[in-house]
């Protein structure tokens, strides 16, 4: 074994200012996360509670195995939007009758559960989650269906949440839909394109149009229960495979469907794991509040794997990036992580050659992110930064292993990129509090403006004004700060979801577990030209 030692001092001053910074940033984590929690507020779920229903939540919790945990899933999406914070819809990944199923179900107290952009954004990037991983897929319905008054940003783009279903359901991906109330309109297709469908008696409401529409239409006279009740649609039309006397029953028939279902995953659990030889509390010191300052990530990587074992891969070049094997949960793992912020071309090669590595042996792989980009300046452009910035995203974008990403600090430009931000499709990325992402940091943004405004200025001969330009790059700054805050950027879902960094290794093994649902495989060739 390769144990890595630790450097960290628990009793410095240092430590203790990391770790107060991060748990202020945690308690502001946490009011945010109470918003998605109490849905549509107390009157909304007291009138929802007084119909005899549980909460989206509830239904959750007595659908997974007793005493199982649910990864919960861009929690903080619609965050800064108009619209409740949450996005009408919780998604996730819980654990039924021994399966690994993503798991959604709309929050009927916020605005009847009706889907708006966020909401479709959320319930696509579910979709996303249960293909790539080959999970079973249970839907627990109760809409009032789209949005009306953005309906403009939802009609068109919403047509694929049907599509995926039925998709899923072609890749012999198992989908499930339980239906608790309304489910009219679009939404009528939710179970109607499911493999399975639970209806509930006197409760659920599933017709392409309710008894108003029906009346302006063929002005024929209607009521809910024979136009798309539960019973109806048992005895009737054949649309409910199971019939359910309550919400408990229903939730009881869904678990019998996936018993039930023969789910073989592609690999099988590796088994108990040994934990880290270092206490997972310390990560809440290891980040320092200023990104500027750099921390030695082996110190995370040491409080993340299985006995702290880590084998370094090429230590001695390119040090700024760590590279090397280890184990989590007992599932083989590369681990790349920014050592000192900056992307050099060593860096960059070394990463592209371990990315292969990684993919020749079929090993997922892990990004940590601290980074402020690849190097600028003349000396670095002219040994070939770009080339080399270019294989290593190369090597990123065609990698077939899964990826999984955790943004501890910065990920900043192209950096974000290389080491497999959210446009390269990592399996699953979260973000620790303490993390910023943006084109770049602020102070920079804002320089650079200025610099652009003062040559624009001098370029048509006008004089420039330096106290408007001091006003225009404090209040750009500003912005840009608040924008790459990961609270921001979980709201319009660039991430899925803001993690405690001391839950990292429960989240990552619970990725890395349903991951392997589906069978792991590196890319065999089809990497792009490798610019030499
Ligand atoms: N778009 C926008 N807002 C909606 C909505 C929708 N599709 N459905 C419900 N809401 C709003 C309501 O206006 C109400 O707002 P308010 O509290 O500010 O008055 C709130 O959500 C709760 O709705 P309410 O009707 O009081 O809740 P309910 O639980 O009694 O009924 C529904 C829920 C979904 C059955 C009912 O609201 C409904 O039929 N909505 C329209 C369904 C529809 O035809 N959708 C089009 C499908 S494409």
């Amino acid at each position: 074994m390769t144990v890595l030692p630790t450097a960290l001092d628990t009793n410095s001053p240092e430590y203790a200012s990391n770790r107060a910074a991060m748990a202020e940033k945690l308690a502001e984590l946490e009011t945010e996360h109470a918003k998605a929690l109490a849905g549509g507020g107390e009157k909304y779920v007291a009138r929802h509670r007084g119909r005899g229903k549980l909460p989206a939540r509830e239904r959750i919790e007595l659908l997974v195995d007793p005493d199982t945990p649910f990864l919960e899933l861009s929690p903080l999406a619609a965050w800064g939007s108009d619209y409740a914070v949450g996005a009408s819809l919780v998604t996730g990944i819980g654990v039924i009758e021994g399966v690994e199923c993503l798991i959604t179900a709309n929050d009927p107290t916020v605005r009847g559960g009706a889907s708006n952009p966020w909401t479709l954004k959320k319930a696509l990037r579910a979709n996303e989650i249960a293909f790539a991983n080959r999970l079973p897929c249970v839907s627990l319905v109760e809409s009032g269906g789209a949005d009306l008054p953005s309906q403009k940003e939802i009609f068109i783009p919403g047509g694929a949440l049907f599509r995926d279903i039925t998709r899923l359901s072609a890749a012999q991906i198992p989908t499930v839909a339980v239906v608790f109330g309304n489910s009219t309109a679009g939404g009528a297709y939710v179970p109607g394109m499911s493999d399975h469908t639970v209806m509930i008696k006197e409760q659920s409401k599933v017709f392409l149009g309710g008894p108003p529409l029906v009346k302006m239409a063929t002005g024929e006279e209607s009521d809910d229960e024979s136009l798309g009740g539960a019973e109806m649609h048992a005895r009737t039309s054949g649309l409910a495979d199971h019939f359910a006397v309550d919400e408990h029953d229903a939730i009881r028939q869904a678990r019998r469907i996936v018993a039930r279902l023969n789910w073989r995953k592609a690999h099988p659990d590796p088994g108990p794991a040994e934990p880290p030889k270092y206490d997972e509390d310390e990560l809440l010191g290891i980040v320092p509040d200023d990104l500027k300052a750099p921390f030695d990530p082996r110190e995370v990587i040491a409080r993340l794997v299985d006995g702290s074992d880590f084998d370094a891969f090429k230590p001695l070049y390119g040090t700024s990036l760590v590279t090397g094997w280890a184990r989590l949960h007992g599932y083989p793992v590369g681990i790349l992580a920014n050592a000192q912020g900056v992307l050099f071309s060593e860096e960059s090669q070394k990463a592209a050659q371990f990315i292969q590595l990684a993919n020749q042996r079929d090993i997922p792989l892990l990004f940590l992110h601290n980074t402020t980009g690849y190097m600028v300046g003349k000396e670095y452009e002219q040994g070939g930064i770009i080339k080399h910035g270019a294989m290593m995203i190369n090597a990123v974008a065609n990698s077939r292993v899964p990826h999984l990403s955790v943004l501890m600090g910065a990920s900043y430009g192209a950096g974000h990129y290389g080491m497999c931000g959210r446009a390269y499709d990592p399996r699953f990325l979260f973000a620790w509090p303490s993390s910023k992402s943006a084109v770049m940091g602020p102070q920079q943004l804002a320089g650079v403006l200025s610099i652009v405004a003062r040559a624009s200025a001098a370029a048509k001969g006008q004089p420039y004004d330096d106290e408007a330009d001091a006003g225009l790059r404090a209040m750009v700054e500003q912005q840009i700060e608040a924008e790459s805050l990961p609270v921001f950027l979980s709201g319009r879902l660039y991430d899925d979801g803001v993690i405690d960094p001391r839950d990292t290794r429960t989240v990552l093994g619970m990725c890395l577990s349903a991951i392997h649902t589906a069978p792991v495989e590196g890319a065999r060739g089809g990497f792009g030209v490798f610019r030499m």
